[in-house]
């Protein structure tokens, strides 16, 4: 008789975005005449830029004729993305990355996920909290993370770094040492960021104590502060001790594309295993690389043409933060993100629950968050919004919640 995966059946609930989806539809059917505003999922709304499309377009065009088909695609990735991205997300901004040292594949989701896989079972991981919960969730299914408290909302062989106002949102280095461990920044869900020498600080306790840091570092395009690292390779000695996770989905649109990399660089070890020959391993064995044509649209997000309308977009959607992060302001929230992350951060009013205000703010102004204790417990009280939507939609999303 075959037996689960028991470790599967201690997750608690059903995933975030899944739940939230759920209650959205329910309350659609039951309303059918109120118009939604979504800002809850981080999924992007504007269509892909022109540079992508044509990119896609020419892809599309190869693989209808013999000579220029593609197959299987490397299972590391074509090189003349991993080039493009050594080059432009490294190199040039004086960070040791070579193009070997980049691994494509379909999203950083699956990538944070997955990573957890080269190490062992008996690891401990630290991570924020809040935090996005893909990587607390795929340890859960690993066995790594003991047993769930249902009062504290917190597993016993988890390390949390509380991430609250009194630390501005940032984490502190854990008093208990742990294996692995998972930042991101600008950070999923609080858009808070740290500075280089707070990075540093990190870098050099990883080293010290023998941990590997995962960073993910999705929203990098969303900086806007000089003082704020784009990628933790900026940080001396990072290469031994940090794997860094990339995604198309913020900075390009690519949701529905699919399309990541994750950077180990050769340097990173356990005694003499470099973690880059265990993820080359997985990789090749149980992945057969992203599409060829998806990895074109990624070398067009590179181009000159690419990198101008692109950063038109992120204009785009950092007007939204910056119309959420005043208006909510304005009517006497208490805000924060919203100027390095697509992100913003509220408090919850009237004392209520994340999950009261959830259902508070569907009810009666027919807009959709995420609530801050879906991502952990120290996320409760707390709400979170995205400037992924249109600009007319948000902008009356804030008017709706203005006039509550
Ligand atoms: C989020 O809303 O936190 C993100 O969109 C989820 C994701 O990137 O997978």
């Amino acid at each position: 008789m075959f037996r689960v995966n028991e470790d599967y059946l201690k997750l608690p609930g059903s995933y975030l975005f899944s739940m939230i989806g759920r209650k959205v539809a329910a309350f659609t059917q039951a309303n059918p005449d109120k118009k939604i505003i979504r800002l809850g999922i981080g999924d992007v709304t504007q269509p892909l830029a022109p540079a992508i499309i044509e990119s896609l377009h020419s892809a599309v065009d190869e693989m209808a004729h013999a000579e220029t088909f593609r197959g299987y695609a490397p299972d590391l990735g074509y090189e003349f993305l991993r080039k493009a991205m050594a080059e432009n997300d490294y190199q040039s901004k004086g960070c040791e990355i070579k193009a070997d040292e980049i691994f494509i594949s379909d999203g950083a989701k699956c990538d944070s996920g997955n990573i957890q896989e080269i190490f062992a079972k008996d690891n401990k991981i630290a991570v924020c909290d809040p935090v996005y919960p893909v990587y607390v969730d795929t340890n859960v299914m690993a066995g790594r993370t003991g047993s769930y408290d249902a009062g504290t909302e917190t597993w016993s062989d988890v390390i949390y770094m509380p991430c609250t106002k009194e630390t501005d949102f940032a984490p502190e280095l854990p008093k208990e040492t742990p294996d692995i461990i998972y930042l991101c920044f600008p950070n999923n869900p609080t858009g808070s960021t740290i500075t280089k020498p707070q990075l540093q600080e990190w870098v050099d306790y990883a080293n010290k104590v023998g941990a590997v840091i995962i960073y993910d570092a999705a929203y990098e395009a969303y900086i806007t502060e000089k003082n704020v690292p784009h990628t933790i390779y900026e940080c001396v000695g990072a290469r031994t001790c940090a794997i860094e996770l990339r995604s198309f989905s913020k900075n390009a649109g690519f949701t529905g594309v699919r399309l990541g990399a994750t950077v180990i660089p050769k340097d990173l070890k356990a005694g003499d295993v470099m973690l880059h020959s265990l993820w080359a391993r997985r990789h090749g064995t149980k992945y057969n690389g992203a599409p060829y044509i998806v990895q074109r649209a990624g070398e067009a997000v590179y181009s000159e043409a690419g990198k101008v309308q692109l950063q038109e977009q992120i204009d785009y959607y950092m007007r939204n933060a910056g119309v959420i992060y005043k208006g909510l302001k304005d009517a006497g929230y208490n805000v924060s993100g919203g100027v390095n992350a697509p992100y913003i951060w509220l408090e919850t009013p009237k004392g209520m629950t994340s999950w009261e205000f959830f259902d508070y703010l569907l009810e009666k102004a027919n807009v959709v968050g995420t609530p801050g204790s879906g991502f952990g417990p120290s996320g409760e009280g707390y709400f979170r919004l995205t400037a992924f939507g249109s600009y007319e939609n948000t902008a009356a999303a804030i008017e709706r919640i203005k006039a509550l």
